[in-house]
């Protein structure tokens, strides 16, 4: 079967999970820490080699300040608590988004994060953190601008490689399957440059309750996707 090597997920669905419970929206922000854990340690026995999750957008700043603050507590003590068992396990922590605006403590954690695990090879952890987009496109054009008047790029020279070469996820594959949980349909600004070709599954349960078995199911119904890139069917092809 093949195994798609980076899957990237959109966990949608936490406050709805909650909410079904009758339990504040930050118990389903806990619960999708819980299910982000389960999910590392599955892709990686799955020999899943990249998976990126959308935890913080740039847009996420809108809701409540308490909802924020529980978001950012949360991502204090993922990597304060599960740090030393991602690097044990050979995981490898990249954080995508921008980084001015967030706390010095939380740039800290990410950027220590990212230094113990730099040599890790058995899971590559890419956290979208205050990420957006279009906020990555629009930051990329601004390196290559500066690069460009600083004489080190020549404007004849950009294609769409170089390009990628400027965004956050430099040198990263792009995903092969995008999943996202909860039913919604829509990629809310979530890698657009870097999903052109991905397959695409929208599945209903809200993410607290993605378990193994979902992600297997996953796995199994990207092996069945015909990717053309903008070819012909493989069939045909064949013929
Ligand atoms: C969407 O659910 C989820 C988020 C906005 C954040 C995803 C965050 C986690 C899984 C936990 C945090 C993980 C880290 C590493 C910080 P929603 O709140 O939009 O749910 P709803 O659409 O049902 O309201």
């Amino acid at each position: 079967m093949s195994i798609p090597a980076h899957v990237a997920i959109i966990m949608d669905g936490n406050g709805r999970w909650a909410k079904q419970r009758g339990l504040p929206r930050v118990a389903g922000h806990r619960a999708g820490v819980e299910a982000l854990r389960k999910t590392v340690r599955n892709a990686g026995e799955m020999g899943i080699a990249w998976l990126t999750v959308y935890a913080f957008s740039s847009e996420n700043w809108s809701r409540p300040k308490s909802e924020v603050t529980d978001l950012m507590g949360l991502l204090k003590i993922f990597i304060r608590r599960d740090l030393a068992e991602l690097h044990r396990n050979g995981v490898r922590v990249r954080v995508i988004g921008e980084r001015d605006g967030l706390e010095v403590e939380i740039r800290t954690l990410l950027e220590e994060a990212e230094a113990l695990t730099h040599q890790n090879r058995n899971l590559n952890l890419v956290i979208a953190f205050n990420y957006g987009g279009r906020d990555e496109i629009a930051r990329a054009a601004k390196r290559i601008g500066e690069a460009v008047a600083a004489g080190t790029v020549d404007p004849a020279e950009i294609s769409a490689e170089t390009f990628a070469n400027f965004l956050d996820t430099a040198g990263f594959p792009d995903p092969d399957l995008v999943i996202r949980t909860s039913g919604e349909m829509r990629l809310s600004n979530f890698l657009p440059w870097q999903t052109a070709y991905s397959e695409f599954l929208f599945l209903p349960c809200y993410w607290p309750d993605f378990g193994k078995a979902d992600l297997e199911d996953a796995v199994r119904a990207y092996a069945s996707r015909d990717r053309r890139y903008g070819g012909a069917p493989a069939r045909d092809v064949a013929l």
